[in-house]
């Protein structure tokens, strides 16, 4: 079957049995804990905790999904970072009965067979899934034949996402010697300091790896003979397998990346973007130097998936954009790079001349058997963000040193407009600059295009509302890891010291600053946005003025 066709036949048959079907959340996640959404159960973690679901109590979704852990791996029979995650939700709809029979019955559906299947075995803190076991048995598995095996903690327990949140045992189904669907029963709540106790409603969290399920209904040998990639695989010729491959995944995820508003930068998910673009780079060269053209794979990937995920259309242009300017920017350094390793220059001058990042040194390295200090490295490359972050500091200190009464108004309005914009436009808005004037502020953030006038129109309106709201500013001081934990940072946190003041207004905004600010909004006057404009490859420019 097409996988465009089990798409589809998955969320049709769940919509047929009570669920709500429910749009893939962004492949940011609103927990700050995580840089990228993992799983499809992230974006319904409050309801598995009593919070009320807007979609009643059962939900399905189709999410994308990028993971970091796998990226070294990419290139073998079975690791992706991209992927996208069939999934059905329950927050105390049904138990494990109606899951497993789902899961059952739905494969059925789709004529796919279940080798066996997995159960949690049990262990100090948490006892044997009987029940689960039971179920299975009444549907014809068992131990004897070989069909259901139990499993520790390792293999047939899931979560949390983060540092806590839901998790429980999970049962497994196996098909074609490879793991589709893992169900999980979010019995617990699993603490920071990881002890469990009992969550309040039962919870259901499925999920299906969506490229593996096809494999598995197209009976290939592989993910990549998959439809899901002989499209973009068929405009990689070459016989570097590996190569291939890893193109061809880190395209797809670099697409989806960059249509969310990520632009490579040397820092949190812009560096994740710009490791695995300049890692398929390097690859590209391997290749016959004709043999394919990144940005035409890029436009072949919005063109596969542009019906279910519309903001890739919406964004193309931004998204070729940044893929050329990140490989024209690469490719100048990548070949005197190469030779430079080959003379043994060490990793550090690799990264900060050449952009090498270190995990392509190490890979590089790896191929060849040399050694690469690391320890080395990371010295250095301490040193070196200390400086960046002494002149940052110095920068920002000199910037309001003459904070006279206008621009300390700015500067709280400054908070207001970020906090504003992630209501409005999304949790993954970042601030990537800042300059205040006495007379009107600048912001630039991370957003593939141009807002309209609606949006400003919002904007404008919530900024001009918590101003009237007069709500009192209040500072804390407090260590640099505490704050991380309560604010969204705005900037790289290496720039800041350990002991870090946090301004925070009401519940609206709590960010990392060096302030000052006025005391209460309601000294700032009204609040207008004078201009939208671009100011780079996803990135807008707002300028607005307090009368
Ligand atoms: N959360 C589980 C997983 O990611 C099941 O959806 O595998």
């Amino acid at each position: 079957m097409d996988s465009s066709k089990i798409r589809e036949e998955f969320l049709r048959f769940f919509e047929k049995r009570g669920h709500k079907i429910v749009p893939s959340s962004s492949l940011l996640p609103s927990d700050p804990s995580v840089l990228f959404t993992t799983a499809g159960m992230q974006q319904f973690k409050p309801y598995f905790l009593g919070e009320k679901s807007p979609y009643g109590n059962k939900a399905a979704s189709c999410q994308k999904c990028f993971r970091t852990s796998d990226i070294e791996e990419v290139g073998d029979e079975r690791h992706l970072t991209f992927f996208e995650m069939l999934g059905n939700f329950s927050f105390g709809g049904y138990g494990k009965e109606e899951a497993i029979k789902l899961a059952k019955e739905f494969l059925d559906s789709i004529n796919i067979k279940i080798d066996y299947v997995t159960v949690f075995a049990g262990d100090q803190d948490v006892p044997k899934d009987e029940e689960s076991a039971e179920i299975w048995e009444g549907l014809g598995f068992s131990e004897k034949k070989g069909t259901l095996k139990f499993c520790g903690r390792e293999d047939n327990f899931w979560g949390p996402t983060g540092e806590e949140g839901p998790c429980g045992p999970t049962t497994e189904i196996y098909s074609q010697g490879i793991e589709i669907w893992n169900l999980v029963f979010n019995q617990f709540y699993c603490h920071k300091n990881k002890s469990l106790t009992k969550l309040e409603t039962f919870g259901v969290d499925t999920g299906m790896g969506f490229e593996r399920l096809a494999k598995v209904s197209q009976n290939v040998p592989t993910i990549f003979e998959t439809d899901l990639f002989s499209t973009i695989l068929k405009e990689i010729p070459g016989t570097d397998e590996k190569a291939r491959r890893i193109i061809a995944d880190h395209i797809k995820a670099a697409v989806f990346l960059i249509s969310e508003g990520i632009i490579p930068s040397n820092v949190e998910r812009g560096y994740i973007l710009r490791r695995i673009l300049r890692r398929a780079i390097r690859y590209g060269n391997v290749l016959p130097p004709t043999s394919h053209n990144l940005i035409d794979l890029a436009g072949k990937v919005v063109e596969m998936y542009k019906d279910v995920y519309p903001e890739l259309k919406s964004s193309e242009a931004n998204i070729l954009d940044v893929i050329q300017k990140e490989e024209e920017k690469f490719e100048k350094t990548l070949g005197e790079g190469l030779k430079q390793f080959g003379k043994g220059l060490d990793a550090f001058e690799l990264y900060t001349t050449y952009g090498f990042p270190i995990e392509l040194t190490l890979e590089l390295a790896k191929e060849k058997g040399i050694k690469i200090d690391v320890e080395g490295f990371n010295k250095k490359f301490k040193e070196h963000q200390e400086i960046s972050r002494a002149g940052a500091e110095k920068k920002f200190k000199g910037g309001l040193a003459d904070a006279g009464e206008k621009t300390v108004k700015y500067h709280t309005a400054n908070h207001l407009l970020l906090a504003a914009l992630r209501q409005i436009l999304g949790p993954e808005i970042y601030q990537k600059g800042s300059n205040i004037t006495a007379e009107r502020l600048r912001f630039d953030f991370n957003y593939p295009q141009k807002l309209n006038e609606e949006q400003i129109g919002k904007i404008e309106n919530l900024v001009n509302q918590r101003i009237k709201d007069d709500i009192a500013i209040e500072m804390i001081e407090m260590s640099k890891d505490e704050a991380l934990k309560i604010a969204k940072i705005s900037f790289d946190p290496a720039k800041y010291g350990e002991t870090v003041k946090v301004y925070k207004i009401g519940d609206f905004s709590i960010e990392l600053c060096g302030g000052p600010h006025v005391q209460r909004t309601g000294e700032l006057g009204h609040f207008k946005i004078t201009k939208e404009e671009s100011s780079g490859a996803g990135i807008r420019r707002l300028r607005a003025v307090l009368e």
